[in-house]
């Protein structure tokens, strides 16, 4: 094979990330002290996978507000106290060779959860006694408890918390700042009529529904100044009757683009529970669907709009396909790099290319290289 597409480095705000397989945020529900204040475990967790070839990793969902995580034992960027630990984990990934990313999160109505681990009783199943919930609307996720619907006055607070977090991560060091638009979180729950029955300006059209987004990634733009790269994830679908819908999403990211958004990271599901298609590369389609929305959209740092695909993309091989068929300008392989950090070196391997040097891999493991 001619040399892969995977391995072809790709840049964006003038940051070059070393190929095109990205990590994508994991949440390790490791932050035991529960003041969101990363750890030994989450420096060598990213690190290994910086050594392990990955291009660009982003860093777990870190709440903008205590209210706002999934978890007690989330990541925070909510406190300038944070940040210290933060840049260590960025100086691990820098080490390995990666550019570094971090997913700024709200959990809105499904804040505030045991976190999601199989040593932890009652994981992930309905909310935390004492946790108060802020949502769009007093609609509960099901089996969560009731929010309350945010105040018009208080939106603005929430955008403030995601600008001030973006602020935090820039300090500590981070290359690209990932807005968490997906998967059933604030963002995410302003955008679909499912969860947004507001009636003044941030509701009621899917104008109103996109104000609270865009105005988080006016303000998030701002607070981090051109050299960072803007990054959100979206849930390109509701899966559901009456929800988003792949041409909804196609619209908004235009709009995104033109406010300051450099990436999209296409995921879909978890504003409702629903039967989802899963299968490989299932969300595959829904990122050709933006990266055709957005083709031709100049970005407002003056580059072209990157899309990345996600959802069971696990082997090499796919995610060349994928590349190599325009569906996307990049992948992230999840659940597959929890159980290989190496997972780059391997889909290497996989793609015909022992020559670590050549595709910009650790050399320092050159020498396990196959043969
Ligand atoms: C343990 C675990 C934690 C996750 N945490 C997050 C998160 O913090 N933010 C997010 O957007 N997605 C999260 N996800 C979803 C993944 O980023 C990814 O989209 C999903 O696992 C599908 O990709 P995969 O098939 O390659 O694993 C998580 C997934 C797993 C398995």
């Amino acid at each position: 094979m001619a040399h892969p597409l995977l391995l072809d480095s790709l840049t964006v705000r003038g940051l070059t990330a070393r190929n095109r397989l990205w990590l994508p945020p994991m949440c390790m529900y490791s932050v035991t002290a529960e003041d969101g204040r990363p750890s030994n475990w989450h420096v060598l967790h990213y690190g290994t996978r910086a050594q392990g070839g990955f291009g660009t990793i982003i860093v777990e969902a870190s709440a903008v507000t205590p209210e706002g995580r999934l978890s007690p034992n989330d990541l925070g960027l909510w406190d300038d106290a944070q940040v210290d630990g933060h840049r260590r984990i960025v100086e691990a990934i820098h080490a390995g060779g990666a550019l570094a990313g971090v997913q700024l999160g709200h959990g809105g109505r499904k804040a505030g959860t045991p976190p999601w681990r199989p040593d932890v009783e009652g994981a992930r199943s309905g909310t935390l006694p004492g946790w108060e919930l802020v949502a769009p609307s007093a609609a509960p996720y099901p089996g969560h408890a009731m929010p309350r619907a945010l105040a018009t006055e208080e939106i603005a607070d929430s955008v403030r918390a995601f600008a001030d977090a973006a602020r935090r991560a820039v300090a500590a060091g981070y290359d690209v700042i990932e807005l968490h638009g997906a998967h059933g979180y604030l963002i995410h729950q302003f955008l679909s009529p499912l969860s947004n029955t507001r009636t003044d300006a941030y509701g009621g059209s899917p104008e109103g529904r996109r104000r609270f987004p865009l105005e988080v990634v006016a303000a998030v733009r701002e607070a981090i100044g051109d050299d960072t790269v803007l990054d959100i994830r979206l849930s390109a679908t509701d899966w559901a009757e009456g929800g988003l819908t792949g041409e909804d999403t196609a619209e908004l990211s235009r709009q995104l683009v033109r406010a300051g958004v450099d990436v999209l990271h296409v995921s879909t599901g978890g504003n409702v529970p629903g039967k989802v298609p899963v299968g490989p590369g299932y969300q595959v389609p829904f990122a050709a669907q933006v990266k055709q929305a957005v083709a031709g959209l100049t970005t407002p740092g003056g580059g072209q709009a990157q899309v990345v695909a996600v959802g069971i993309i696990d082997s090499g091989l796919q995610a060349e396909q994928i590349l190599v068929a325009g569906l996307a300008d990049a992948v992230a392989a999840g659940r597959a790099a929890l159980r290989d950090p190496y997972l780059p070196v391997r889909w290497s391997h996989e793609l015909g290319v022992n020559d670590w040097r050549a595709a910009h891999l650790p050399v320092q493991y050159w020498r396990g290289a196959w043969r």
